[in-house]
């Protein structure tokens, strides 16, 4: 694992060629919120599952309080699925998402069967590209190839979807470097829990020297539930019934969601050079009710946790079930909250806990990301 320097969210708005706003003070009263000049952003969101309904849902909701305080008038453009698409002439956000889905059963004609991602890229004005298709971690396609034709064409990109950048980090964060735009994936990297944000803005200037975590809400979910009384097999429906579990849950329970997680943050945050291969991943399918009760006994508690800590000059990362103490910072967190803890040389133990695991957690989370692209802090 060679150790490099990642710049991922670093560069500012200025160099990347953006108008900045001030960004108003949370408690501020409403005449702070910014008056200058509004800029307009065209968005094409790929991906309408369980994330992308959400994210549109949310953009629906923020659209008045993005314009009034951060000056962002965010246009919807297109939304594309996996054999085809929405491209109407005006935004996308007049619309009702039930509306939408009709109309690719017979009703008005906004859908285009085959439309794809790339062309939709090529006919509109360069905005940023939300991708939230499905996560391969093997291959990061089908999110690999939208994500470098977005950076191709001269668009930013924020994506929940993990597996493009497992594929092929340091060259999308190259790409995304050589053409002077933003590639944002706080979505992917526990979503709403902010560990990019705190890793590489809050921390700056401390060596992280290792890492802790929980980031993975359905496994936690399901852990927690096994330790109510449910069997691992209620649980996890139960996390699929909620919605937050992936498409495919095994990437979940068997660990490699958290392994993917925890590759982003530590390349991200510590400037590593990990793939999937370097982090020895064991998941919860084996874990028993009478392990868990076993845990509790002792006063632990069984958690699914990611750490990349140094030894010796030598990096080692791995995912596994740890019966943590009391004590341990991530002890309570329970159900479907994540947690992470930085341990670093100058500032001490930083832990963060909390942020929604489910697909409007990770809606806000793109969100949270494109706000960021436009809008410089104080
Ligand atoms: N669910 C969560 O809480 C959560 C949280 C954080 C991050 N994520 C990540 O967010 C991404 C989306 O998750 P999800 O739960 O929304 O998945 P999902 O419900 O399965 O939705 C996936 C969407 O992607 C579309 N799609 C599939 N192949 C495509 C292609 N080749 N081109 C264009 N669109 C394609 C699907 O289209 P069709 O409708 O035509 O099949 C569907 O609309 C994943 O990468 C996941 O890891 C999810």
């Amino acid at each position: 694992m060679k150790a490099t320097v990642s710049k991922t969210v670093i560069l500012s708005n200025r160099d990347r060629g953006f108008e900045s706003h001030p960004l108003r003070q949370p408690n501020l009263p409403e005449q702070s919120a910014i008056s200058g000049p509004k800029k307009s952003v065209s968005l094409v969101l790929a991906g309408f599952g369980h994330v992308g309904k959400a994210f549109f849902a949310l953009l629906q909701e923020k659209l008045g309080p993005l314009r009034k305080r951060y000056g962002l008038d965010l246009s919807l453009r297109a939304i594309l699925k996996s054999d085809g698409g929405f491209m109407p002439e005006g935004s996308l956000l007049e619309h009702r998402i039930v509306d939408l889905l009709a109309c690719q059963t017979g009703g008005p004609p906004l859908w285009r069967a085959g439309l794809t991602v790339e062309s939709a890229l090529k006919k509109i004005d360069p905005g940023i590209l939300v991708e939230c298709t499905p996560s391969s971690l093997q291959t990061g396609e089908p999110g690999l190839s939208y994500i470098r034709a977005a950076l191709e064409n001269g668009w930013n990109v924020v994506t929940a979807n993990k597996g493009p950048l497992v594929a092929a980090f340091r060259s999308l964060l190259n790409l995304a470097r050589e053409k002077r735009l933003s590639l944002m994936f706080s979505g992917a990297a526990a979503a709403a829990l902010p560990t990019l944000d705190v890793g590489l803005y809050s921390l700056a200037g401390a060596e992280v020297c290792s890492i802790e975590g929980i980031l993975n809400g359905t496994s936690n979910y399901v852990l927690t539930r096994m330790g109510e009384g449910a069997t691992f097999k209620e649980a996890l429906e139960d996390a699929q019934a909620k919605g937050i579990a992936e498409p495919n849950p095994a990437l979940d329970v068997e660990g490699w969601d958290t392994a993917a997680k925890l590759l982003l943050i530590a390349n991200s945050v510590m400037g590593l050079e990990l793939t999937l291969g370097d982090i020895k991943v064991k998941g919860i399918t084996k874990i028993s009710p009478a392990s868990i009760e076993g845990s509790k006994k002792e006063g632990k508690a069984l958690k699914l946790i990611g750490k990349i800590s140094r030894a010796a000059g030598r990096w080692s990362a791995q995912v596994s079930p740890v019966a943590i103490k009391s004590g341990h910072p991530l002890f309570n967190v329970d159900g479907t909250n994540k947690g992470i803890t930085f341990h670093t040389d100058t500032m001490g133990s930083v832990t963060i806990t909390g942020g929604k695991s489910d697909p409007r957690g990770a809606a806000a989370a793109l969100l949270k990301d494109i706000i960021h692209t436009f809008v410089s802090l104080p």
